[in-house]
């Protein structure tokens, strides 16, 4: 009998087809919906490409106008939401409340009336499509709220002239955003809002697969980018130079993790066998923020890092990934390391509702086969 084959980690596995992301693992580029991520990043912002990653194009003026009106309006958490927000055990990671409330965003009613027309032009059902979009918004200021009761402060209601970044910086620290501030944020947004089959954008969809509502699907999400293999691994990092502290004790530091065999957080992908081009974007980022602070010890440590790797293990193509430098920009924002996978969770939603939209445009639940290597059939009886 001829070996049966299967792919641990689903490696190689094409499992769908998708017109939201495309990644060349080999150049280390990024394309949404076609458009370079670079390019994105100078021209749009989050809710730009928010918008593209769900309506599958960019935003005219008026489309822009009228999802950016959306998007303030559905900023509403009801007071039952904000008291379980303020109930939830300390004990609890921020990423598990996020798991936790999302699903009683079920129920929260959402202001339609100005984007019907956008619904109706892209002919879509507008109302699911609205409950999905206002997630966005929703779970923004949900990050947000979990942000200060974690902290033992009050909860700040949303700003409503502010854009979706500085709007959630501004219901954190209660001080309005500088413009650099608000830009290097609401960049980190754009450059995490969507990564293809990842595998918390996997799970979204095999939730959805079984026609369970979003709010499942993207719950299901926060589970899987929780752990420090996938999303979890921006604060795993900032764990990392905490620990190493200095410029001087980095490369003896690193050599010992090496050698016994550990791995380094914040680098390695599974397809990028290159630099990861948000590293690089978010490298930039770093740099403008760690000069305007004035403290670059951050990325001073990182960079050596990096390079210590590189010369250890340059036959392996291990190199640095989204989760490597952006817990320093949000350090440098006054965020602490508990909360960096949630800032990622809050810009990954717009992927997670695009690929549940996806999904449900041609569903077939999923359910892949094993290789059965347990015992044999037998007998309960003795
Ligand atoms: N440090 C040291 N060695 C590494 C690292 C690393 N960060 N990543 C991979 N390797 C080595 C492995 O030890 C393995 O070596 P071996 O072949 O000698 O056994 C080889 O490279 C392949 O590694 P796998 O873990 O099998 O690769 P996989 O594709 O399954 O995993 C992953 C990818 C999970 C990202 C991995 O590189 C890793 O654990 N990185 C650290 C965690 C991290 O930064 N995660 C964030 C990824 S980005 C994101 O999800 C948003």
């Amino acid at each position: 009998m001829s070996k049966v084959e299967f792919s641990r980690g689903l490696e190689g596995v094409i499992v769908a087809e998708t017109g939201i992301c495309s990644i060349d693992g080999a150049k280390g580029k990024l394309y949404y919906r076609g458009y370079h991520i670079e390019d994105l990043l100078q021209e749009r912002d989050f809710e730009d490409v928010s918008f593209l990653l769900y309506f599958g194009e960019l935003p005219t003026t008026v489309q822009r106008n009228m999802f950016c009106e959306f998007l303030c309006k559905t900023r509403v958490i009801p007071q039952t939401l904000i008291d379980a927000v303020q109930r939830m055990p300390r004990s609890l990671h921020p990423m598990e409340v996020m798991q936790s409330l999302v699903p009683m965003l079920t129920n929260v009613p959402v202001d339609m009336s100005s984007v019907q027309k956008l619904f109706s032009d892209f002919g879509l059902d507008g109302d699911s499509c609205g409950r999905d979009l206002a997630l966005i918004s929703q779970i923004g200021c949900l990050t947000s709220m979990v942000y200060r009761s974690y902290h033992g402060k009050s909860i700040i209601l949303p700003h409503d002239s502010l854009g979706h970044a500085a709007n959630m910086l501004y219901m954190m620290s209660g001080k309005t955003p500088t413009q650099n501030e608000t830009k290097a944020f609401d960049q980190c947004l754009s450059l995490h809002a969507e990564h293809g089959f990842n595998a918390s954008t996997f799970t979204a969809r095999v939730v959805a697969s079984t026609l369970a509502p979003t709010v499942s699907a993207v719950s299901a999400g926060y589970g899987a980018l929780f752990g420090p293999l996938h999303g979890g691994a921006n604060e795993k990092v900032m764990q990392m130079v905490a620990a190493i502290a200095s410029p001087e004790h980095t490369e003896t530091w690193i050599k010992q993790r090496l050698k016994n065999k550990e791995k380094v957080m914040g680098l390695g992908h599974r397809v990028y066998k290159t630099r990861d081009p948000r590293a690089n974007a978010i490298e930039t980022l770093l740099e403008v923020v760690s000069e305007e602070h004035n403290n670059t010890t951050n990325i001073t440590i990182l960079r050596i890092i990096e390079k210590v790797v590189r010369e250890n293990l340059g036959d392996k193509p291990i190199h640095v990934n989204v989760d490597f430098f952006s817990g320093s920009v949000y350090e440098q924002l006054g965020i602490p390391p508990t909360f960096y996978t949630p800032m990622f969770g809050a810009a990954r939603v717009s992927g997670w509702i695009a690929h549940v939209r996806e999904q449900r445009s041609d569903n077939r639940i999923y359910r892949p086969g094993a290789l059965y290597i347990g015992p044999t059939p037998r007998n309960v009886t003795l």
